[in-house]
């Protein structure tokens, strides 16, 4: 939306433009008076074509499950993209292990761990959700379910990042590079038309983890979490640090005692650094979308990046962050 639309949007002509400072950015303004819209598509990092292809979903009256489900599902297949899905880092034996979880507004919710040779472990998750009395399947067990369900094997690891984890090898340092390494995750929220939340989360988690580590991405509170009657947060970044804090729980629950999507993630990442003095030496990223179809976002470090796509409009929004670095 241009300025201009998004003021008229909100009614805010007669406050005059002098009250927003020229300076401000997008987001900045947004912040500085607050937006109201529906339906609403976030999603971390610059993911446009995920955001893309849910949005139109949502502005083609979709439900926000379904919307969150196939736009996740863009980078799930896209080969370039090496944190999620096919073509992802593999870990230090070199499997590629994906992670997936989704929820919707009834308050359910699937997820899927350690999941190899699937290509949309987000689709695994809502059958699970969907078609059993669980809600996280692992592993082998979560391999034979998918296959049993109509999933098709597929090799994931691409000739690139398979080239990436050879010369890996040569030195086996580990050390997430902040930003690269250490930003994983495809997390959405979509907020319908009829004012439903659903969100989803996707990754092949950190590179050159080791084998059997699953990070926040499944695990329901940490990565991704959504209540249909305040709103919805997801997670990006170094997983054991938001699994230790359960953040994308706590961001919904500050949400629902009156802050705002802003101030709870900024409080969450509080609570998280608090908790560890090492925090400049990894990335954490949060998102956050309220029942109004407002927004919030805070990272560690400089460079996180989210999608909002919303009057029909697709853009890449900065992040406030906790180091000017
Ligand atoms: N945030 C995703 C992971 O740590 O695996």
């Amino acid at each position: 939306m241009k300025r201009r639309n998004f003021i008229r949007k909100t009614g805010l002509t007669g406050l005059g433009l002098s009250m927003i400072p020229a300076s401000y950015s997008r987001s900045s303004i947004e912040e500085f008076i607050g937006t109201e819209m529906k339906p609403v598509c976030l999603t971390t990092w610059n993911f446009h074509q995920a955001s893309k292809k849910a949005g139109e979903l949502l502005d083609n009256k979709i439900s926000a499950l379904d919307a969150v489900e196939q736009g996740v599902r863009v980078e799930e297949k896209n080969i370039q993209n090496h944190t999620v899905g096919n073509g992802g880092a593999p870990d230090r034996d070199g499997f590629v292990t994906l992670d997936a979880s989704i929820m919707g507004p009834d308050g359910d919710c699937g997820s899927v761990a350690f999941l190899q040779d699937i290509e949309h472990p987000v689709s695994v998750a809502r059958k699970v959700m969907e078609s059993t009395p669980h809600k996280m399947l692992v592993g082998k067990g979560a391999y034979n379910f998918a296959v049993n369900n109509g999933f098709k094997p597929k090799d994931l690891l691409s000739a690139e990042s398979k080239k990436k984890w050879k010369n890996w090898l040569a030195h086996k340092n580990y050390k997430p590079i902040i930003n690269i390494e250490n930003h994983d995750t495809i997390g959405m929220l979509c907020l319908d038309q009829k004012g439903d939340l659903a969100g989803a989360c996707t990754t092949s988690g950190l590179a050159y983890k080791m084998h059997g580590r699953v990070g926040d991405s499944p695990i329901i509170g940490s990565g991704l979490f959504v209540d249909n009657e305040v709103g919805g947060a997801v997670a990006t970044g170094l997983g054991e640090e938001i699994m230790k804090n359960v953040s994308s729980f706590l961001i919904v629950e500050l949400m629902r005692q009156g802050k705002s999507p802003q101030e709870s993630c900024e409080i969450a990442m509080n609570r998280l650094i608090s908790k560890n003095p090492n925090y400049k030496d990894f990335q954490v990223a949060f998102l956050a979308l309220n029942k109004k179809g407002e927004v919030g976002s805070f990272c560690i470090h400089q460079g996180f990046t989210y999608m909002k796509y919303g009057n029909s409009v697709n853009e890449n929004f900065t992040s406030k962050s906790l180091l000017k670095n």
